[in-house]
């Protein structure tokens, strides 16, 4: 125990919940030192010289003196590669149970100049001799190169399932990493080593933080020869180690970028992706699964607080957006509304009448989403713990003993979400949340926590889990916890709801989690690095497969200026996830909190978003369809412009706007680079040719957007009618854009349009696809 941990401590010991606290944390060392396997004497292993190789549909196994490597193409392009008789399954991130996804049978191993190789529709593999693999480009550009792996095996240890692995690798010295899970720092992730291990950083976390809450084995690279995305697919902790590289000024002598993903277990097989982003975004999320669709009014606005305490509050918070003429789509209520902070309760004296207050809300067009803790209070008589208890559904350790921590309500109990049988008792508990009258959840504090004032603020190390059957420990099931939770909480849903699509949020999660809902940046810090961090966790999760996530706007901590507030409310304004919410140490954040400048700016950029509604609606449809984010990186369509590859502070809402938030206080203007085209600013009109720097004005008033010439977006008119937002091609080019409407809140199929635009005699003309009235109001800008 450090210094810093002594002192939480004795500070914690003050109250009696942190004294539970303090002694749930030496329980969990005493059982972890009893129970974790002795850390033996270790034998380093490399696979040793290539022997002999044998064809198999899709590639096929190459033998080594100490390993063996397995490479298949999947269909789709998707490359694994398997080490040790890795197999692509079992595995928490793939979509879908079975052996994977089938091997593309045109591609085979074939004997090379110094190994094998396996050519491929998106990319060619060779196997060295040694065991380096090449993933090179059809063309030959080489993408990355994988160094042979190294392994410590524990010698005495029967399973061999700590064995520590670790695996080099090099890029091309003009490549930027983006992802992991998506990192504050970010979203290009400079150079530096980042864990693999879900924590919540307690009270608040700043740019410097890591890791966060969601952590995942996922880079996304992209480079002059191209992009790829490649995945370690193994649960345990781990580091990625980035070390950029350097280019030798022409000399030809440059060095290579460089990549090492180390892991304290489980099986080393990864997989990789070539292409261009939207092919990566589709190949990946074709793997582990395409994004859940949320609802129609998930798109709207959010507003939140822990600590709203009461009905009361909450119905004069909702009148006070009305009486301001602010729209308001979403309420939620924090754990403040449970009875003594227990998970399916609530709190009779202060919200005595829920149900109907759910439905007075949704009179008014305003849903309820509930905040919902894994852990429950270890308390018999509890409805949560005795049927968890009936069901055996915690954690238990070693002994067999349930394994107890610290969280909200005191003294809890933690569900195993990798047991199917207690995913399916967790996920009837949300029947208790539907009569309610909440219309979606928020997971939180799923890492899992367990308060500590020292150590790791999780479970033992040692807890035991199910692991689907295969049984383990919570160095391997640790990742995946909230990964098991959501999946519960959405199948909970579907089988109690069958009609309605689930709408779930969670903190914590892994790859393949945008299956079932999205995710918000947790408790970021109040203050302007806040801000910025806010939106590199948005893009590098959206770049992770995850599309729909935002931050607290005005930031968890504290009480932002009201200069801040409205900055991040306009940026909010512009995320699929669009929500205000704060601690219950913070001040508020309804905008007319802020003064009369701020409340008339931020409804105009309520405005806006409303105005914007059909286009996230359409997003939604395209990131269900095709794993493209929302959200994304200026770099999206071209990633070969260096330059925009280390752009953190603004952003592509879809192919059509260019979003450039204000992330300096005292900004009235602020400086862009452009990707390649015509961009006009949506305020002015003027028109600007990308690439190249521009400077636009930002006034307190707006954050400045651009539309790209020639990009046709659905918004909603002044009657609330969808009309078609034209923005004019360049002279002599065609315009396109899609519009699609679906089912609000069903699981109906939704009906895609698509529109096109030319010049004629000097106007701008829109039709549909193949001819015909576009069927809806058209504006056009940006032709005069
Ligand atoms: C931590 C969450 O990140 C935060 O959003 C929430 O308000 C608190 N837990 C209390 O539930």
């Amino acid at each position: 125990m450090n210094a810093r941990d002594l002192l939480q401590s004795v500070r914690m010991a003050g109250s009696a919940d942190g004294r539970r606290a303090v002694r749930s944390a030496w329980r969990r060392q005493r059982i972890d030192t009893r129970d974790l396997p002795r850390q033996g004497p270790e034998r380093a292993r490399v696979p040793g010289e290539a022997l002999d190789a044998e064809p198999m549909p899709g590639g096929g196994v190459v033998r080594f003196s100490r390993s063996r490597l397995r490479v298949r193409v999947a269909v789709g392009g998707a490359v694994f590669c398997g080490w040790d008789g890795a197999a692509p399954e079992p595995s928490y991130a793939l979509a879908g149970e079975g052996a994977g996804p089938p091997a593309d049978g045109r591609a085979v191993l074939e004997p090379d100049k110094d190994g094998w190789r396996v050519v491929s529709e998106r990319a060619t593999v060779l196997i060295s001799r040694q065991g380096a693999v090449e993933i090179r480009t059809p063309g030959g550009l080489l993408l990355r190169r994988e160094l042979p792996p190294r392994w410590w095996d524990p010698t005495g240890q029967p399973d061999g399932s700590g064995t520590r692995w670790a695996q080099r690798s090099e890029v091309a010295a003009d490549a930027r990493v983006f992802g992991l899970g998506g990192r504050p720092g970010g979203p290009r992730l400079p150079a530096g080593s980042y864990r693999l291990w879900n924590t919540d950083p307690g009270g608040s976390f700043g740019p410097g933080d890591d890791p966060l809450y969601i952590t995942m084995p996922v880079q996304l690279v992209v480079a002059d020869a191209g992009c790829h995305l490649i995945f370690h697919d193994s649960t345990w902790d781990g580091r990625v180690t980035l070390r950029d590289g350097e280019e030798g000024a022409g000399s030809g002598h440059d060095r290579p970028g460089g990549c090492e993903v180390r892991m304290d277990g489980g099986p080393l097989r990864y997989w990789v992706i070539a292409g261009t982003p939207a092919r990566v975004l589709a190949g990946w999320t074709a793997l582990t699964g395409r994004p859940a669709l949320p609802p129609r009014w998930a798109l709207g606005h959010h507003h939140s607080r822990w600590g709203f305490g009461s009905g009361q509050e909450v119905r004069r918070v909702v009148a006070g957006y009305r009486e301001h003429g602010l729209p308001l789509s979403v309420v939620h209520l924090d754990i403040d509304h449970f009875d003594g902070h227990r998970v399916f309760t609530v709190d009779r004296r202060n919200f005595p009448d829920l149900p109907d207050l759910a439905a007075e809300l949704a009179a008014q067009g305003v849903r309820l989403v509930s905040i919902v803790d894994p852990a429950v209070k270890a308390e018999p008589g509890l409805a949560a713990y005795d049927g968890g208890v009936a069901v055996d559904a915690f954690v238990r350790d070693a002994r067999g003993e349930q394994v107890r921590g610290v969280v909200w309500p005191g003294e809890a109990v933690f569900p195993d979400f990798t047991d199917p049988g207690a995913r399916t008792w967790w996920g009837g508990l949300y029947a208790e949340r539907l009569a309610q009258g909440f219309a979606g959840v928020w997971h939180d504090m799923n890492e899992p926590v367990s308060f500590a004032p020292f150590g790791d603020p999780t479970l033992p190390r040692s807890a035991r889990h199910a692991l689907e059957g295969r049984g383990g420990d919570h160095r391997e099931a640790h990742n995946v916890y909230a990964l098991g939770m959501a999946r519960a909480g959405y199948e909970g849903l579907r089988r109690l709801r069958p009609e309605q699509r689930p709408f779930l949020f969670s903190r914590s999660g892994w790859a393949g989690m945008q299956r079932y809902g999205g995710s918000w940046s947790g408790d970021v810090a109040t203050g302007w690095e806040g801000l910025r961090a806010s939106l590199a966790l948005v893009l590098g999760l959206g770049l992770c497969g995850v599309p729909y996530s935002g931050p607290d706007v005005g930031g968890f901590t504290g009480t932002p200026s009201p200069e801040l507030y409205l900055r991040w409310f306009q940026m909010g304004a512009y995320l699929p996830f669009f929500r205000t919410h704060s601690a219950i140490f913070g001040g508020r954040r309804e905008p007319w909190e802020f003064g009369a400048e701020v409340l008339g700016h931020a409804r105009e950029s309520l405005a806006g978003r409303m105005r914007l509604l059909p286009y996230l609606e359409t997003l939604s449809h395209v990131a269900r369809s095709t794993g493209a984010p929302y959200v994304r990186p200026l770099w999206w369509g071209s990633p070969g412009d260096r330059a925009l590859r280390e752009c953190g502070d603004a952003f592509l809402l879809g192919d059509a706007l260019l979003v450039a938030p204000v992330m300096r206080p005292g900004s009235v203007a602020r400086e862009i680079r452009l990707p390649r085209g015509r961009w006009y600013d949506t305020a002015s009109g003027a028109a600007y040719r990308g690439r190249g720097q521009v400077r636009l004005d930002a006034p307190l008033a707006r954050i400045p957007v651009l539309a790209k010439a020639g990009s046709i977006l659905p918004v909603a008119g002044a009657d609330g009618e969808v009309e078609l937002e034209v923005w004019a091609p360049a002279e002599g080019r065609t315009g396109s854009g899609v519009v699609f409407t679906g089912d609000p809140e069903g699981w109906g199929a939704p009906r895609m349009e698509r529109f096109v635009s030319r010049w004629v005699d000097g106007e701008v003309v829109v039709e549909r696809d193949g001819g015909g009235e576009p069927g809806y109001r058209v504006r056009v800008r940006g032709a005069a």
